[in-house]
């Protein structure tokens, strides 16, 4: 799976990606991460990307060419490498406009705009994506993006939740850690995915390691007993408990989706 961030602050995500799982994955050719600096597209010498908001008001609006061109070069780096050339991409923009759209839409990676406007993220749109060949993620700055661009090539907007942080490098983060660790081959222990919190909306139950004596405090008898169906039963047990104790809103979705299916 392919990653592609446009962003003001390269080093920023970069730096962040190329540690831990996220690098080794990079390096395994699992995954790629490329980030791309708007700032690149800024289209005069002094390097602005952002001008006073229409209408008055605090700060400043980050502007639509930059954007554009930025998201056009990663566009293009796409197509370059799947082989598709421009001839045949213009080609398709003669024909009638519905074709074109529908010829487009396939061929258009899904562009995902990390905003606290969007819809929340989550395990499940965390599963949806990581079957996407190329991600396109775009992190705005200062007061947001021209809403026109935004119109012309998102495809999704993306929330990490409630709270407004001052640019959309941290939650583009927090979506490729989450996603590509569901790219087969990225954990070590693929199975282990279908096991974990959020599987059924339950809460993970509780692990230990050695030693078998911490402090005084033992670990669970019926986990060093070898009857895998004594376990698997208190492990059940565990995660419905701590998620009724500390996510009762995720208990209450666990029972209507048992009840649904
Ligand atoms: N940009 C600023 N705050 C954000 C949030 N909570 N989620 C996604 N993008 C953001």
């Amino acid at each position: 799976m392919h990653f592609h961030i446009l962003t003001l602050f390269p080093d920023m995500v970069m730096e962040g990606l190329n540690t831990s799982i996220t690098g080794r994955a990079m390096k395994n050719g699992h995954i790629s991460i490329e980030a791309t600096n708007i700032r690149d597209f800024a289209g005069n010498k002094h390097g602005h990307v952002d001008d006073y908001p229409y209408g008055g008001g605090a700060g400043m609006v980050m502007q639509p060419g930059p954007v554009y061109d930025a998201y056009q070069h990663v566009k293009e780096q796409i197509n370059k490498r799947k082989g598709i050339d421009k001839k045949e991409e213009a080609c398709s923009k003669n024909i009638e406009q519905f074709v074109e759209n529908k010829t487009d839409e396939k061929k258009r990676p899904r562009v995902v705009y990390m905003t606290p406007q969007g819809k929340v993220f989550n395990q499940s749109i965390a599963e949806k994506l990581s079957k996407e060949e190329d991600l396109i993620l775009l992190c705005g700055h200062y007061e947001g993006i021209d809403e026109r661009v935004l119109e012309m090539i998102v495809t999704d907007n993306l929330s990490i939740g409630d709270y407004v942080l001052t640019g959309g490098e941290l939650p583009a983060m927090v979506v490729i850690d989450a996603v590509s660790r569901l790219v087969p081959g990225v954990l070590n222990n693929d199975v282990s995915a279908e096991f974990e919190t959020f599987h059924d909306n339950l809460l993970e139950y509780p692990q230990y390691t050695r030693p078998e004596e911490f402090m005084g405090k033992k670990v669970p008898e019926v986990l060093l007993s070898g009857h895998h169906k004594n376990i698997e039963a208190w492990r059940k047990e565990q995660s419905i408990a701590r998620t009724k104790e500390y996510r009762p809103d995720l208990w209450e979705k666990a029972l209507k989706e048992d009840v649904d299916e």
